[in-house]
């Protein structure tokens, strides 16, 4: 998805309740452009919906000819939300996802995910998105279904990866990893962790690094990229230095740049 094309979507579901940022949003457009780029078709699903901030700007990710997009959160069921991550309510998701298009066919699964199955939602997804319960039971469980229903082209986004609020999805992380060894983590940043088959990296991680894409994506200023290992692979990491977060005078020019931008 073109960048224009990703502001229209968060500027219209700005006011929806969620914890999905602008620049999360910015980055799935960026992933979706470079499937796009080579040819990756396939399925989208979201586990952990809420009122379906993030899963706006999925549906305006499906291509309308072939392409579906599957959802699975527990809505009324909240007392099975045992991490307490969030708290999902369909009637508000049905009412906030008008905004991703009229036509848009939503597969809604109403459960607990850990009870979800490969047979019930198939396995021709090229973008996975994990954000439901932060436990590590349920996020291992998450990302074992996600790594199983990917095509060989697609990727998992993980969300809170390496929070310290949230320990568990961290754990679930490694734990999968070592599991899964043909999945590496290739980037992470906006609080969004990117998992791919390693042998497919190459498509993903150039695109990631080329500075013209975080300009257009506006993923640049005050944002820095750097490489380091993580689980015996490179892992390409999106942050603020520290120098910019502290309160002075750099920090006061960068609001200000944000502000006009
Ligand atoms: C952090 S919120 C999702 C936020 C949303 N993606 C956004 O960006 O605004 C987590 C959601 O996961 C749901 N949830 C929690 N545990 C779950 C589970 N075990 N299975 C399915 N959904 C779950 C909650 O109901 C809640 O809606």
């Amino acid at each position: 998805m073109r960048p224009d094309k990703a502001r229209e979507i968060t500027r219209k579901s700005r006011k929806i309740h969620g914890w999905f940022s602008d620049r999360a949003a910015m980055l799935f457009a960026w992933l979706d452009e470079i499937q796009q780029m080579n040819h990756i078709t396939g399925d989208i699903f979201e586990i952990g919906c809420h009122h379906g901030k993030s899963t706006t700007l999925l549906g305006a990710l499906v291509q309308p000819h072939g392409e579906k997009l599957g959802v699975c959160d527990l809505f009324g069921d909240q007392d099975a939300n045992i991490s307490g991550s969030g708290q999902g309510d369909l009637e508000k998701f049905r009412r906030n996802m008008i905004l991703a298009g009229d036509g848009l066919k939503i597969s809604i699964h109403q459960m607990n995910s850990m009870d979800l199955s490969v047979d019930e939602i198939g396995r021709d997804y090229r973008f996975f998105h994990i954000d439901g319960g932060h436990d590590c039971e349920e996020t291992l469980s998450d990302l074992r279904l996600a790594a199983d229903s990917t095509i060989k082209k697609g990727i998992i986004v993980l969300d809170d990866p390496f929070r310290s609020e949230w320990p568990g999805v961290t754990e679930a992380l490694i734990r999968f990893l070592d599991e899964y060894g043909q999945f590496s983590a290739i980037a992470v940043g906006f609080n969004k962790l990117i998992l791919v088959r390693r042998e497919y990296s190459d498509l993903y991680v150039p695109e990631i690094q080329r500075a013209e894409n975080h300009k257009a994506y506006k993923l640049d200023y005050p944002w820095h990229i750097k490489e380091l290992p993580f689980n015996g692979d490179p892992l390409q990491i999106f942050f603020i230095p520290s120098f910019l977060t502290k309160k002075n005078l750099a920090y006061f020019a960068r609001k200000y740049v944000q502000k006009r931008s």
